[in-house]
């Protein structure tokens, strides 16, 4: 049995309880740790809650750049959206937390690590697989799962252990959130053919008045700065997710087909991501050899599966992204995307140093370096098999 449990703690309800749940049912400590992945919010007050709640400890970790770099870039360079939309907001940030759980588990002898994901999602399946690739000897427990506690009983809960929780009017949403996107799920939204209410909108508010033009500047597939000011990514990703969503764009409402089997209905604000996944392949159209963009494309749904499915840490993902990583050896350039009302936003322009296009060979004015005379042979041969196959078509039995 556990002594010393690392709980991934947020500050909200389930997680507060689950701080004193795990003390009283099963007599650990429990050492809470919050990462900062961009869910904004104050963590020194998610820090005193975690201590008032009766955690023997509670740590803090800014991850917002280790985030960005070293779990967005990855997926961005991948195109990674889950079933052609998702762009795994949550997904992608679950191994990145569980990465420090398992540091923070190291540094204060904790011998299991902990989460507030109930049974039906996908997050528990993503704190637990991860767990067991980075520390197999580490135990899981995941008390959510365990106590089977209403909403209404974890208030009273609370309130009985005067554990401090802000359940103010209480919203009947699911909400994560972090640098590439909002998540929200429940409520009115369990029924897919409720149109959803504007009130769960945060980051997609339309206010803009006026349509603007943003360059993006990648470096080997990353996006480095914006109207030539370089900027660390975080902070690149938080600025472009404030002008898009300004313009009300990056909205989706989808069904979706969880791992553990259900499908669910989704909504998801994701201007930032969006905009950069769309910029980024753009790009890509530009500097990626026909071949190479083919089979990249053929198998990025893939990695996209992997990740939403919490095998980050595996060796088909592993592989992948030294595949991925190479393709992108050129991927550097401009993109001019505008944004423009009512809610779009759309690639207007994109050019490349170390681009494939070339205007000489593209061009239809007269004087081009293509080799007209070389086409015909060519469409000759390339015809050649249909052409005898069509002919003897009269001769040949079916
Ligand atoms: N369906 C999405 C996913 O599986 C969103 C999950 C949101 N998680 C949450 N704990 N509210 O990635």
């Amino acid at each position: 049995m556990a002594k010393r449990v690392v709980l991934a703690y947020s500050g909200g309800l389930d997680t507060s309880v689950a701080v004193r749940w795990l003390m009283e049912e099963t007599g650990v400590e429990v050492v809470a740790v919050a990462v900062d992945v961009g869910q904004g919010g104050d963590f020194e007050a998610i820090r005193n809650r975690a201590l008032a709640a009766g955690a023997v400890e509670a740590v803090v970790v800014d991850a917002r750049r280790e985030f960005a770099e070293d779990f967005v870039v990855p997926a961005l360079r991948a195109n990674a959206k889950y079933e052609g939309k998702y762009p795994l907001v949550s997904a992608l940030s679950r191994p990145c937390i569980v990465k420090h759980l398992v540091a923070q588990a190291r540094e204060h002898g904790a011998d299991a690590v902990s989460h507030g994901c109930t049974g039906k999602g996908n997050d528990q399946v993503r704190f637990e697989v991860s767990t067991r690739a980075l520390a197999p000897d580490l135990e899981t427990i995941a008390p959510v799962r365990t106590w089977g506690l209403t909403r209404e009983q974890s208030i009273e809960y609370a309130e009985r252990h005067n554990i401090p929780i802000t359940v103010t009017k209480s919203s009947p949403y699911s909400i994560d959130q972090n640098l590439w996107g909002r998540t929200i799920e429940c409520g009115i939204l369990e029924d897919p053919w409720e149109q959803p209410p504007e009130e769960v909108y945060e980051l997609t508010t339309p206010t803009a008045t006026e349509p603007i033009e943003m360059v993006i500047g990648f470096d080997q597939g990353v996006p480095v700065s914006i109207d030539g000011r370089s900027l660390p990514l975080d902070e690149l990703i938080g600025e472009v997710t404030r002008v898009v969503g300004s313009y009300g764009w990056g909205r989706l409402d989808m069904i979706e087909n969880r791992r553990v089997g259900i499908k669910s209905r989704e909504v998801y604000e994701c201007p930032g991501s969006l905009a950069l996944l769309m910029a980024h392949s753009d790009l890509e159209d530009l500097t990626l050899e026909r071949d190479l963009s083919h089979e990249k494309a053929r198998l990025e749904p893939r990695y996209a599966d992997l990740v939403y499915d919490g095998l980050w840490f595996s060796p088909l993902k592993e592989a992948l992204d030294a595949f991925v990583e190479r393709s992108q050896q050129f991927v550097t350039g401009e993109v001019r995307l505008r944004c423009e009302l009512p809610g779009r936003c759309l690639v207007v322009g994109r050019r490349s140093e170390v681009g494939l296009y070339d205007y000489s060979l593209a061009t239809y004015e007269a004087a081009d370096a293509f080799r007209h005379q070389d086409a015909e042979g060519f469409v000759r041969l390339w015809g050649l098999g249909v052409e005898t196959w069509a002919a003897r078509q009269s001769r040949r039995r079916p």
